[in-house]
């Protein structure tokens, strides 16, 4: 099973993801936490270029070609490995950031952007992703005041960041199946409860 899960900035995936992983592991199986961009030697080289806040000038086609160049390489060299093996894998993002972010967020035209999505991935997708969902401004605040890290992306635009959250509650409307919406608006304990029920749920679903 393939998990993913997305949402704006500030949202606390990845402060979730450590928890999700150990009582997942506790109920017995098999769990690969991974990240995007990132997860392997060569996608975190193309990480630090993206986030590189001496970046500035990277143009929105650049930025898109080298997120899917980082992500072919953990599709091919650990997601569908680890797949193949029987393994659950928990992506904080995956594919649909691109969709959102540089879809979205700098408005380029969507069916490219899907083609370029489909080269990288070879049509892996996810069989649940996860929006944990928050207003821009209670994120970007969240990642000032928790000093958190403030990379080339997070620079952008309450604007920017604006239309990449409606990008992605347009996507849940359109693929209500595979997405499951958390509002991040909560205790921490809260969204930590109704993800491991949102995925324990799944996981009975699909055996
Ligand atoms: P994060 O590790 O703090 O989530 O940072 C990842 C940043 O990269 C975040 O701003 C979202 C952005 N991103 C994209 O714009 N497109 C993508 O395809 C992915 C995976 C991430």
């Amino acid at each position: 099973m393939f998990i993913t899960l997305e949402g704006p900035e500030g949202s606390g995936k990845t402060s979730h993801i450590p928890y999700l992983v150990e009582y997942l592991r506790e109920q017995g199986h098999v769990v690969f936490p991974t990240r995007e961009p990132g997860g392997t030697s060569i996608s975190e080289q193309v990480r630090d270029i993206l986030h590189d806040l001496k970046n500035a000038e990277m143009h929105p086609r650049t930025e898109t070609l080298l997120y899917q160049a980082a992500r072919a390489q953990i599709v091919e060299q650990v997601i569908q490995p680890r797949l193949t093996a029987g393994e659950i894998v928990i992506s904080d993002r995956y594919f649909d950031s691109t969709i959102a972010y540089q879809g979205y967020g700098h408005q380029q035209n969507l069916d490219e952007v899907r083609a370029l999505v489909k080269y990288a991935t070879g049509g892996l997708t996810p069989d649940l992703t996860i929006l944990l969902d928050l207003e821009v401004e209670i994120g970007l605040k969240r990642k000032t005041q928790n000093e958190m890290e403030w990379n080339r992306m997070d620079a952008y635009t309450v604007e920017f960041h604006k239309r990449v959250r409606a990008g992605y509650l347009e996507m849940v409307k359109a693929e209500p199946k595979r997405w499951v919406v958390v509002n991040s608006d909560q205790k921490w304990e809260s969204v930590q409860e109704e993800l491991k029920r949102v995925i324990v749920g799944r996981l009975q679903v699909t055996g």
